[in-house]
Formats: C-alpha cells, structure tokens, sequence
C-alpha cells in the first residue's frame, strides 16, 4: 500500500480503550485518544486493505463539526493539534498527525441517536410492510428515499455484541430517565436541523444520522464522531431523486464492486483492486471539500 495508510496502531505503552471497526481508541485516564486509522467497513465487514486519507478525512470532518456545532452543544473534543498532547503520545506524531484526536473521557449513554430526515435502509423496509418507521406511524404514499414529513428521532439502545435494538421512547427513559430522554432527543433534532440544512447547500443529504452523548461533569455532551460517512448517509444532491436507492457519497465504488463478487458478505472479506480503491479516495476527499469548502492540509 501507498505510505502513510495505516491499518492498525498497536501502541503498546498505551492502555487501549476499543478497538471498532474503523478506530482505535486509547485510554488515557481523564481522556481518550481517538486515532481513525484508513480501514473501511462494507456491509459490516472490515476489508483487508486501507483507504488512503480516508482516516484523515474522518478525524477532520469531525474536528469541522464539532467547531460548526459547539454554539448548540459542548462536546467531547480538546484538540488535535499534537503539540498539546501528552509527551507520552509525541513519539508517535507521524501515525497520530491529521488523523486522531484528544477528547474528554466521559461515561457514554447506553443509546444510539439516530436521526432521519429521508426514508432509507431499515426504515424504508420498515415503511413498505409496517407504513411505519421503528414504529412511527406515517402518511401513505412516501417513495424510497422520499424526504420524511417530520424529521424522525429513532433511538436504539447499544449492544456490545450483534446488532443495536430499536427501541421506544418509553424504554430509553426507562434507562436513563425523561429528563436526560428528552436533552438529548432535543440536541439531536437541533444538530441534524442545522447541520443538514447547511450540507444541502453544498451538495449533500444528510439522508441519517447517528449522535451519542455522555456525561462530563454533570453535563451532556456530544461525544463520539459526528456527521462523518461513517456514521450517516450522505448522498450527492446532485443525483437525488424519490422512488429508487441512492448512491452513497464514499462506499458506492466499493459497493458495487463487491457485488460483481461471489463473496457471501461474511469475514473474510476479498481485496480491492487498486482503481476502486483510488476513486474511493477521491470520494473521501470530495465529501470533506464539499462540506467544509477547504482542500484536506
Ligand atoms: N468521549 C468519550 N468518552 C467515552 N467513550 C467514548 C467517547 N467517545 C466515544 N466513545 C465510545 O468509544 C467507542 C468507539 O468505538 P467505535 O469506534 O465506534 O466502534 P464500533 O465500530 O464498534 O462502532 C464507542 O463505544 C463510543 O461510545
Ligand atoms: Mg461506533
């Protein structure tokens, strides 16, 4: 691969927090380093190759929100410049520069906030047997992909293993009581409202979105990654039209080659060739370009 992708840290000095799909997150006592490494999941399957910048893009496209949004809500974030952080971390400045990012540790809220503004995905199958998204009644008639009448608010509480559970609004303040509930059901329509609204004027649909939130101090705060492809859907506005599927801003190369594969979508997953992994770059650098109006330094 190209130098300057990274796949894997293994910073053994270091205490790791979690290792996702896509990053790797170290415990460093009253905050976390969060370093996005270059690795690309497609239908929930980690590939074996890198994505050059992608990771990069990543950190940065956060870094952009969490300044965009911070007037709406404090979060997690405390700089990505190397220079502040702790000495222990400086030997490793040329894998961490541009692609992680020091952040509060916080205790995070058991739930997944997902937010809709577009009929998609499981949404979309849910709408066509039930009229319903994650049981929200809705008008008869809505296309796939159709803009939603009302933004929806769809919690799902976090499973460490298999898939998050759907779940009701009831059952989330059972969790972490009504207050809390509606804080954060609150911030997460505020965010979407203004941060879609500001994409679609550059070319995106925010078509969803997934926040979470933790606890620092006594306050919520926006923590996690924020409006990265990772954690949304964004479609090119350029290309939007009701009644069919989208194609995605970042994966649609990747997609689309998979799918000329006899690969049955289990680990382990085939290579890329290196076209698609080049155009898939691209897509990375054009979304971050887009949304933020600069070149990625
Ligand atoms: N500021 C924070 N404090 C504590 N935990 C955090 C913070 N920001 C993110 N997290 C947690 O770090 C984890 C990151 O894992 P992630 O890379 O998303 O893995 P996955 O691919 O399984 O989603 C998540 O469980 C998230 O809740
Ligand atoms: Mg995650």
């Amino acid at each position: 691969m190209t130098k300057n992708t990274l796949l894997n840290t293994d910073f053994k000095d270091l205490k790791l927090f979690r290792k996702g799909k896509v990053r790797d997150v170290y415990d460093l006592g009253d905050k976390l380093l969060i370093v996005s490494t270059d690795r690309i999941s497609c239908f929930d399957v980690v590939l074996p190759c890198a994505i050059p910048q992608k990771g990069e893009v990543l950190s940065s496209l956060s870094c952009f929100w969490f300044s965009f949004l911070k007037d709406l809500i404090p979060n997690h974030f405390i700089t990505a410049d190397i220079n502040e952080y702790p000495q222990e971390l400086k030997k490793y400045k040329s894998v961490l520069t541009g692609r992680s990012m020091l952040v509060l540790n916080c205790k995070p809220l058991p739930v997944e906030c997902i937010v809709r503004g577009y009929l998609s995905g499981s949404g979309w199958k849910e709408y066509q047997k039930e009229q319903a998204v994650c049981g929200i009644k809705l008008p008869a008639g809505l296309k796939e992909s159709a803009k939603l009448p009302l933004t929806l608010f769809t919690p799902s509480t976090k499973a460490d293993v298999g898939h998050d559970q759907n779940v009701n609004q009831g059952e989330i303040e059972k969790l972490i009581g009504k207050e809390i509930t509606a804080k954060i059901s609150k911030a997460s329509l505020d965010i979407y409202e203004k941060a879609s609204a500001y994409a679609l004027k550059r070319g995106i649909v925010i078509a969803d979105t997934k926040f979470e939130f933790g606890f620092s101090n006594g306050k919520v705060i926006l923590i996690d990654e924020v409006l990265t492809p990772d954690s949304s859907r964004f479609w090119p506005l350029d290309q939007y039209n009701e009644g069919r599927s989208q194609p995605s801003f970042d994966k649609q190369f990747v997609r689309d080659y998979l799918e000329t594969l006899d690969w049955n979508k289990t680990p382990p997953a085939p290579d890329l060739p290196a076209d698609i992994i080049a155009k898939t770059t691209q897509k990375y650098l054009e979304v971050y370009r887009k949304l933020t109006g600069n070149e990625l330094k």
